[in-house]
């Protein structure tokens, strides 16, 4: 199939391209280059690569694709807070209008790249894709806002889907070590201790990178009528896990490595379980290729044969933020 990627060059999109080339599609890249240079290893060229910001695209960029994955946004809360007003041009105002351009332009199928945290701080233990969300943050009112207006398009030529993901962990040609499980096993690689911002309490699902990029492989191909216009849940039962239970796992890798709770309230109160039995019901034969555990072993490896040090810990390279700041003006005044 013809499929198009936004957001290729990311921490999942990377392994999006790879995955997808391995299953024998032709994919069309999508990426404006913020974290340009970042990757620590090669990844997977699309065939065609189309170096522009998603609100700049023009319907013929569309002309024979078969689905679009759209994954490109500034992808978590306190980039989104880094400006407000960017953060809703490119993740809703930008999103909606990408769908709107995509239909238009005959493509059948709308992957769209959404999240669990905007369950926020759950009132029940057990989330589940019917159940009310708590949008605070502009990242997380723009995935509402998104999941909202694209629903409205959905039409027998037309098939979106929003995969609510998981908080991603593990490794990936472009690392992110923003993402809780990648930072507190990086730090406590390279500063020997494991600092938790929190009393470690708080709940979150967690997901393998790979397997986001699995499940959007997935829905390319299940049936439409097992899919259409729906609303997903991708994680497992099984991977919803207290902060606290991610240190000690990082300190069984690493156990010289101090624990130290911050106890910060912090401007993250987010704290949610969630359920993936849709998930299971609608894909049976969908598994996660990882647990936390499994995940965590191998993120440390590559972290080891990389030697990773305080300076990696601290660079542009890996702290997404840091190189968001810098290079801002690629996207602003689109
Ligand atoms: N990583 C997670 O934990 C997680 C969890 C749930 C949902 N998601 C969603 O999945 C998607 C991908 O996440 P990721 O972790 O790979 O993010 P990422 O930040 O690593 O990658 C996003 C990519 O999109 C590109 N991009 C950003 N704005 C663009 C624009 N205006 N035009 C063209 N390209 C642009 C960036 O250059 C980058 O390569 C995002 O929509 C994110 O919100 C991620």
């Amino acid at each position: 199939m013809n499929v198009l990627v936004t957001g290729y060059q990311g921490y999942i999109g990377t392994h999006l391209v790879d995955l997808l080339k391995k299953n024998n599609h032709h994919v069309v890249g999508v990426d404006v280059g913020l974290f340009d240079g970042c990757a620590w290893e090669d990844y997977t060229q699309p065939d065609v690569i189309i170096r522009k910001d998603i609100r700049q695209l023009h319907i013929s960029d569309f002309k024979g694709i078969d689905c679009v994955m759209h994954l490109a946004a500034i992808s978590n809360d306190p980039m989104g807070d880094l400006n407000e007003n960017i953060t809703y041009s490119i993740n809703r105002e930008g999103s909606i209008e990408l769908a709107k351009m995509a239909k238009k332009a005959g493509v059948s199928r709308f992957l769209f790249s959404s999240s669990c945290s905007i369950y926020g701080k759950s009132s029940k233990p057990d989330m589940v894709e019917s159940d009310p969300t708590v949008p605070i943050t502009a990242y997380a009112i723009s995935k509402i806002a998104c999941e909202q207006a694209i629903s409205q398009l959905a039409d027998s030529n037309f098939c979106p889907v929003f995969l609510r993901n998981a908080t991603a962990y593990g490794h990936s040609p472009n690392l992110r070590i923003d993402l809780v499980v990648n930072n507190l096993l990086a730090c406590a690689i390279s500063r020997g201790d494991i600092r938790i911002m929190s009393d470690g309490s708080p709940w979150r699902p967690l997901v393998h990178c790979k397997d986001i990029a699995r499940a959007f492989v997935a829905f390319l191909t299940a049936p439409t009528h097992d899919i259409y216009n729906k609303i997903v849940n991708i994680g497992g039962n099984s991977q919803n896990f207290q902060v606290k239970d991610v240190g000690n796992l990082v300190q069984k890798l690493v156990p010289n490595a101090k624990i130290v709770y911050t106890g910060e309230a912090g401007p993250d109160s987010r704290d949610y379980k969630v359920n993936f039995d849709l998930l299971k019901q609608i894909l049976p034969n969908f598994e996660l290729e990882y647990t936390l555990e499994s995940g965590m072993k191998e993120l440390f490896q590559k972290y080891l044969s990389y030697n990773f040090k305080v300076s990696d810990f601290e660079s542009e390279q890996f702290v997404r933020l840091r190189t968001l700041k810098k290079r801002l003006y690629l996207i602003e005044n689109n």
